[in-house]
């Protein structure tokens, strides 16, 4: 059965189903409210659904809850770390909890530290960390038990670009060792980097599911956009692209024109129709669409924002319900 949440009138999540195999990483995108931390709260047993079921590495999440957190890592969307341990400390607690003997602990440690470039700052205590390095000490508590399956809310927020990419390198590494990762994020880039499967949510509820490459062919070709020496002489441009049978729509009051594509041979078509048209261009550029454009022309689609209450399913489908495999 479907996912569903509520809080008070509010329904956080209204029927959601997936299943992501074994190995394979999830991304969550959707708009502040969406229902994200909800389902993976859900997901990680730290908060009951009001109807449905949903299965992480075999176990159910209401009925096996104890089964479940053995198998989880989580990283929750606000830092979790005890500001009056040292970052080392921090990390031993953690391994000692998940059973780990002291030494195992320590090394477990040391060799976290060392991957989320903490070393240098390992006996401080966390207090004293700033905001980007509590998120890496954070996310380095998740890795501790070597989970089979990773739930990373908003992971990277709060971290520069190097902090970034060292994230993105260690769930590719926990992937290719066989660990399923859900992550949810607001950056599109961070997808298409790691998602084998996008699911946006919008008002609690599925409005796209499909590999980035999908969701990306959904919007249709590319776009060659043009800036014109002469900006003035825009509706010149509009004219003799027109004529070439391409359709710029009203063209930027900045002299720039977005012609969407379908193939990468319209870029000479561009340039041609621009050109015998005596037009100057200062710059040309063929871009592909991003999960961005798919973000932004979902997110529309999808209605008014949340805090509305949201409408009831038009019919009802039986599906399996959320499955998490080890
Ligand atoms: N404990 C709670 N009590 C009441 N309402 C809640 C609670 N937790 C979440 N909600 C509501 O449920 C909806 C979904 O919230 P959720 O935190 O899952 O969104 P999100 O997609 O994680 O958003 P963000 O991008 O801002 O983190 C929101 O309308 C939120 O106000
Ligand atoms: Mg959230």
């Amino acid at each position: 059965m479907d996912i569903s949440r509520s809080f008070g009138s509010t329904q956080a999540l209204g029927g959601v189903s997936f299943a992501i195999p074994k190995g394979e990483v999830l991304c969550l995108l959707g708009h502040n409210g969406a229902g994200k931390s909800t389902l993976v709260s859900i997901l990680a047993t730290a908060l009951p659904p009001t109807s449905g079921t949903a299965r992480v590495a075999g176990y159910d999440v209401v009925r096996e809850a104890r089964e479940v957190r053995r198998r989880i890592g989580l990283t929750g969307q606000f830092a979790a770390v005890d500001e009056s341990l040292s970052g080392r400390e921090n990390l031993v607690l953690v391994a000692r909890l998940l059973g780990a003997s002291r030494a195992q602990a320590r090394g477990r440690a040391d060799e976290l530290l060392q991957a989320f470039d903490l070393t240098g700052a390992a006996e401080r205590t966390a207090g004293t960390y700033s905001g980007g390095m509590r998120r890496r000490l954070d996310l380095a508590s998740s890795f501790v038990g070597s989970p089979q399956v990773l739930f990373l809310d908003e992971p990277t927020t709060g971290l520069d670009p190097v902090s970034r990419s060292g994230l993105w390198e260690l769930v590719r590494s926990c992937v290719a060792q066989g660990t399923t990762v859900l992550l949810t994020t607001q950056y599109l880039e961070e997808a298409e980097q790691l998602a084998d499967r996008v699911i946006v949510l919008g008002r609690g509820r599925t409005i796209a599911d499909g590999t980035p490459a999908r969701l990306k062919a959904r919007l249709g070709g590319s776009t060659v956009r043009a800036q014109l020496a002469e900006p003035a002489r825009l509706p010149a441009a509009l004219d003799a692209l027109r004529r070439a049978g391409l359709d710029a729509g009203p063209g930027e009051p900045d002299g720039s024109v977005a012609v969407p594509v379908r193939e990468s041979a319209a870029l000479a078509a561009v340039v041609r129709a621009l050109d015998e048209a005596g037009l100057g261009i200062t710059g040309i550029s063929l871009t592909e669409p991003s999960l961005d454009d798919v973000y932004l022309a979902l997110a529309e689609s999808a209605g008014p924002l949340p805090g509305s209450p949201a409408a009831p399913p038009a019919h009802a489908v039986p599906r399996p319900g959320v499955s998490v495999p080890s």
